[in-house]
């Protein structure tokens, strides 16, 4: 048989621009750990997950589903202003959470934290309504970026080289997002 017809297409999944960074198994096993850890912390709570979209929308439909509590859930979408490809920090509210967060414990939950300037923006803007207490959640941290050094993740899935990230919620220009694993973009050009 020749050489060509043994090779399968490439699809989506397995696009030879994507290097797994990690699999799905190793995810779902990471997942489980930062929910026990968050059902035991935050047990007897008023646990309120507000998700910031779009990114985080799978890390929370799994992290929910490993936390055993009595909580809600909230959405806020941002759009962070940039000038030039670096993040401003000034962010816009482009839907806000549909109910109040006054004397709830809120988890806010990310998809990645990279200069940390549009979770630190948000973070002042719910930190001025009245929450119990405000923690974060972020799914990955990719600390060499950082401008806000002060900003604390509370619970961390993964922790990322300095590299464009995409799948299982992150995003190349809308792209990438429903990959069930995390990998680095070879050529970010080609992305
Ligand atoms: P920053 O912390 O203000 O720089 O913005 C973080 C946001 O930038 C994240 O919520 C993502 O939407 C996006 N972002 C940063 N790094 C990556 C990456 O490696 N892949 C995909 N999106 C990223
Ligand atoms: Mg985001």
């Amino acid at each position: 048989m020749a050489a060509e017809s043994t090779q399968m297409a490439s699809t989506e999944f397995t696009n030879p621009n994507l290097e797994v960074l990690y699999s799905e198994e190793t995810i779902c096993a990471r997942i489980k750990e930062l929910g026990e850890q968050i059902t035991r912390e935050y047990a007897g709570k008023d646990l309120v997950l507000v998700s910031v979209l779009k990114g985080s929308c799978i890390f929370l439909a799994d992290l929910m589903r490993n936390i055993d509590l009595n909580l809600t859930i909230d959405f806020m979408s941002v759009s962070s202003y940039k000038d030039g490809t670096k993040s401003t920090g000034d962010v816009e509210i482009l839907k806000d959470l549909s109910n109040p967060i006054r004397d709830k414990d809120v988890l806010l939950v990310e998809d990645i934290v990279d200069t940390g300037l549009t979770l630190s923006r948000l973070l002042e803007i719910l930190g001025s309504r009245g929450a119990a207490s405000i923690k974060l959640a972020s799914f990955l941290d990719k600390p060499e970026p950082r401008i806000k050094k002060e900003l604390k993740i509370d619970y961390t899935g993964f922790v990322v080289p300095n590299k464009f990230v995409v799948g299982y919620g992150l995003d190349a220009a809308g792209r990438y997002r429903n990959l069930p694993f995390i990998a680095i973009v070879k050529n970010p050009a080609e992305a």
